[in-house]
């Protein structure tokens, strides 16, 4: 029988995971991963995304434990709302994009590090995963559109990545670029005027800030496609898009790229994109936002940087836009 267990981030946010319940919920994932009959029965009733899951072969890599210095402000999100109410452009420009994005073949999966590092090199999802630490954190997610969740991750620490890269002493910004080109798993791609592939970039200093995370997984389980598995970047200080999905590549150069929003439509998604409530975008305000789960109308403050501002204040001049080493 299958007993429910109350899971982490069913839990008021400051109590951290417990041990026994830590390890419930790793038996019940394994029990998920290892049970082909009650997965093929389950499958309609599971949500999008859990199907997969439970059959990702990192199924049990989670949950990891949860590194308890980073704290919300709010509830966490409901899994349902977050996995089901999502911005991945390559699978169509609505937010019901949760099950054609099953079509994303996450296996095999290679990562290319390339550009200004000692030495090039390629390396699939699994070995990656080996070499790094993975903890949980709960961040709170802000997107340019005014809706925000808070969802407990999972993956490592970019600055681990950035160490693996070894980038060359001149090199300024981290270039990354989502899987593209298989229009049938991706069909978002026949949308030919948006400048595939998405590529996103933050510079070094950014990239090695404490809070920008590596995704694998989130509530306890591997990344759904939806969300951006295998791999995707959150960085909780700045707007969503710059939280780039299924990423392939992680390239060091000394140059600034033109990131897909920014290409796209520059002054309304510029390539800094700190969350600040005092400057809005051109056609909506961005003084307050909505949380998923609940209505559009129930409005809460938007907090600069996303209320992550003694990490990342340092960073940027005092309107939070532009970074001072420029
Ligand atoms: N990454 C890719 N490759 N394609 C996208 O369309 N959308 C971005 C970001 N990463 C996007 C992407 C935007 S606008 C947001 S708000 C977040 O993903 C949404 O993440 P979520 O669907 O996990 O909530």
């Amino acid at each position: 029988m299958l007993v429910k267990v109350k899971r982490g981030w069913e839990l008021p946010e400051h109590m951290a995971t417990p041990e026994d319940v830590f390890m419930n919920r790793r038996q019940i994932a394994k029990t998920l991963a290892a049970g082909p009959i009650l997965a093929a029965g389950a499958a309609p009733l599971l949500m999008a995304g859990q199907a997969q899951a439970a059959g990702d072969p990192t199924v049990d890599l989670y949950p990891v434990a949860r590194n308890p210095k980073y704290k919300l402000d709010r509830e966490i999100t409901p899994e349902q709302n977050a996995i089901s109410y999502n911005n991945f452009y390559e699978f169509g420009s609505h937010k019901q994009i949760s099950r054609s994005a099953q079509r994303l073949s996450i296996r095999p999966w290679m990562i290319s590090i390339d550009g200004m590092v000692e030495k090039e090199f390629e390396i699939g999802i699994d070995d990656l995963l080996k070499k790094v630490d993975l903890e949980e954190r709960l961040y709170r997610h802000r997107c340019v559109e005014a809706w925000a969740m808070a969802v407990p991750w999972s993956g490592f620490p970019m600055k681990q990545l950035v160490d693996l890269a070894q980038p060359k002493a001149g090199a300024k910004y981290v270039v990354m670029k989502t899987i593209s080109g298989n229009k049938s798993e991706m069909p978002g791609l026949r949308q030919f005027w948006y400048p595939w592939p998405y590529t996103e970039a933050l510079t070094i200093e950014e990239a090695t800030n404490e809070l920008a995370f590596m995704v694998t997984g989130i509530y306890g389980k591997p990344v759904p496609p939806q969300n951006g598995a295998p791999l995707r970047l959150a960085v909780p200080w700045k707007y969503g898009f710059k939280s780039i999905k299924s990423i392939i590549s992680f390239t060091f150069t000394d140059q600034r790229p033109k990131t897909f929003w920014e290409a796209l439509a520059e002054k309304e998604y510029g390539f800094w994109a700190n969350v600040n409530p005092e400057v809005n975008h051109p056609r909506w305000s961005q003084a307050t936002e909505w949380l998923l789960g609940g209505s559009q109308r129930d409005r809460v403050p938007t907090q600069l940087f996303n209320g992550y501002t003694e990490f990342v204040s340092h960073m940027y001049d005092e309107l939070g836009r532009e970074p001072l080493w420029r």
